[in-house]
């Protein structure tokens, strides 16, 4: 969603401001602007719907000078996306600048007093509202330009009143034209970030548009604002005052979030798999006590042991992480789990109990829908624990305890390398808790020797992807498919038609292939392809069964198999072949097939893979 940029120091900022807003262009978004201060002491504002190409073309023509500046990419929520709905905003007689990220949910009681006051309004969005709100604020107190002697405590009062009076979640980044030399930045709910550079600072939504440009990085936390000179970072707390900021250092480069030669991160990140598998293992296997071991549960061994439920709870892609981890969890470690949508979760109210634990799992730590039932979660009392990929993220921040999937970041909208981390995390959890429980000393071997074999196993099952591509091109014009798989393999069926939804817009249901034929079965025929999940294990033959269901109907049949499958190759249409693994670990080696199917049929109807139409990266509003 909306992504913030801003800077200050001894370069152009523009050119910092739209390299920085490339690269948060994963987040999804609408249009995209900047404003600078120029030396001659104005604001420099370029703004436009459509890509950052767009907005870089128009810089090209009409450049922004300036030694610093904010920029913006917006995801409209008030107002249609258009040039003067998107950011920065000016406030008063262009006396300040704002971008702005979340939802401002007073803005319209706000807006009617600012008008009273004599304030018009140019957009249709929350955030010139509260640009024309410092600016009212600034107004009654009259600063005087020289200010700065004082530590712009002033002017951070002024921000200060205005933020007192906003419901809702802000990420602000705000220049003031009297103050040329200052960025004021805070943080409500959306995360915000400030990188340390040789005499000079950038401000961000996130880490990635700093890569290259400095390692040291702060992370701001709710209520906290930031004041921001070319050579000082101080952060203010609403409530403490001045605080200590802890310096963290960045471990991505640049190059992390290119392309690096692929044609869209998507594949990259398909391709990136068996490294970010390794790395989510790694240090994390004990081969002495035949278990795994993590250093952020945060809880004691006797409330490890104690647990009698885990609730696990997250959106999308992260929420049929789960589903795999249910089976998982209950399977190795016996132990009753249920996933909740985190939509839904935090507007029920499940009996609850002390030994109950909650997993909020989330590839970006920002969605709107599980922090609110992490929240909710943490409020009656059970300990919360997080897996997550974004350092530092507000997820990450507020759970008791948690892990972090250390697969890099993930740039493609479609959740590819962070769902196959999400499901190893989970299984080696699965044998932690295994382990407290019943399972023995050479089970847990067994399953540490399993999972270090996991890397290799989807390096080999990326092997198709030139298979894949050509039965994709051969289905391409079907516009319905399904996708069925049993057990372990049903929350595979899942994610595989959400990856085929989300790129392609083709529809696609996964069910539990033998639920199929209490409805979806009616849908079958020659131009709906079924995509069958069907790797030896304990309902191979009933899945067996299902599949020739679907064929007696005339539906054609695509089957993932574990290599050397003459029987289920002799019935399906086309067959793509990975390497055989447990069952527990099984959806992390047959969801690559399926990333790869949906890829390419999204490539062979010309679709923007990476930025699919209508969806975010990180969807922070509920
Ligand atoms: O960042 P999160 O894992 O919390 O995101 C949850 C979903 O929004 C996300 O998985 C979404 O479904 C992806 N686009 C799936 O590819």
């Amino acid at each position: 969603m909306c992504g913030i940029v801003g800077y200050i120091g001894p370069r152009e900022a523009a050119d910092f401001l739209v390299t920085g807003l490339r690269r948060l262009e994963y987040r999804g978004y609408d249009s995209a602007g900047v404003a600078t201060i120029t030396p001659e002491g104005e604001f420099a504002v370029v703004k436009t719907t459509g890509r950052i190409d767009r907005l870089a073309a128009q810089l090209a023509q009409t450049p922004v000078h300036g030694h610093i500046g904010i920029g913006h990419t917006r995801w409209a929520t008030h107002g249609a996306p258009s040039d003067v709905n998107a950011h920065p905003h000016l406030g008063g007689d262009a006396a300040l600048a704002v971008v702005h990220n979340g939802v401002i949910e007073n803005f319209e009681s706000l807006k009617q007093r600012l008008q009273a006051e004599g304030y018009s309004f140019r957009s249709a969005t929350d955030t010139e509202v509260i640009a024309q709100l410092i600016d009212s604020c600034l107004k009654r107190q009259e600063l005087a330009a020289d200010m700065a002697a004082v530590d712009y405590q002033p002017l951070v009062a002024v921000v200060r009143e205005a933020l007192s009076q906003l419901q809702g979640t802000y990420g602000l980044a705000i220049l003031f034209r009297r103050w040329p030399e200052v960025i004021i930045a805070a943080r409500l709910g959306s995360p915000l970030v400030v990188g340390i550079g040789s005499d000079e600072h950038f401000v961000a939504s996130d880490a990635s548009p700093l890569a290259g440009f400095t390692d040291k990085i702060v992370y701001l936390a709710d209520h906290e604002l930031a004041v921001v000179t070319a050579d000082n970072l101080r952060v203010i707390h609403r409530d403490q005052g001045c605080v200590h900021h802890d310096v963290h250092v960045l471990d991505f480069q640049a190059g992390d979030i290119a392309k690096g030669g692929y044609a869209h991160y998507m594949l990259k990140e398909i391709f990136e798999q068996p490294e970010s598998i390794e790395n989510v293992m790694r240090g994390r296997l004990d081969h002495d006590a035949a278990t795994s071991k993590f250093g952020g549960f945060n809880l004691t061994p006797q409330q490890l042991r104690t647990a009698n439920r885990i609730i696990m709870t997250g959106c999308g892609t992260s929420w049929h992480a789960g589903l795999v981890g249910e089976y998982q969890i209950e399977s190795l470690a016996r132990l009753p789990v249920e996933v909740e949508y985190a939509s839904e979760l935090r507007y029920r109210n499940p009996p609850l109990d002390n030994n109950t634990l909650v997993f909020a799992i989330t590839q970006s730590g920002e969605t709107a829908d599980t922090l609110a039932a992490l929240r909710e979660m943490k409020r009656k009392g059970c300990p919360t624990l997080g897996i997550c990929n974004v350092v530092g993220s507000t997820i990450a921040q507020e759970t008791d305890g948690g892990f972090y999937l250390r697969a890099g970041p993930e740039v493609g909208v479609a959740s590819t390398k962070a769902f196959t981390s999400q499901c190893t995390l989970l299984a080696m959890l699965a044998l932690y808790f295994g382990r407290l429980r019943h399972l023995s000393f050479a089970a847990g071997m067994r399953i540490i020797e399993q999972l270090k074999a996991l890397p290799e196993h989807v390096r080999e099952s990326l092997a198709c992807n030139d298979q894949v591509q050509r039965i994709a091109e051969k289905y391409a014009h079907c516009n319905n498919f399904l996708y069925l798989g049993r057990q372990f393999n049903f929350p595979t069926a899942l994610e595989g038609a959400l990856k085929l939804k989300e790129i392609s817009y083709i529809h696609a249901e996964g069910y539990p292939a033998a639920e199929m034929k209490h409805g979806p079965i009616a849908l079958v025929d020659a131009q709906t392809p079924s995509v069958f999940l069907l790797p030896h294990g304990q309902v191979y033959g009933k899945v067996i069964s299902n599949l020739q269901e679907i064929k007696a109907r005339g539906g054609p049949v695509i089957a993932v198999v574990c290599r050397g499958d003459d029987e289920a190759s002799k019935l399906a249409d086309d067959v793509i072949e990975i390497p055989a693994v447990e069952e527990f670990l099984q959806p992390v080696v047959t969801v690559i097939p399926l990333q790869l199917l949906a890829y390419h049929i999204a490539v062979a109807r010309g679709c923007d893979v990476d930025k699919p139409r209508n969806l975010a990266k990180s969807v922070t509003v509920e």
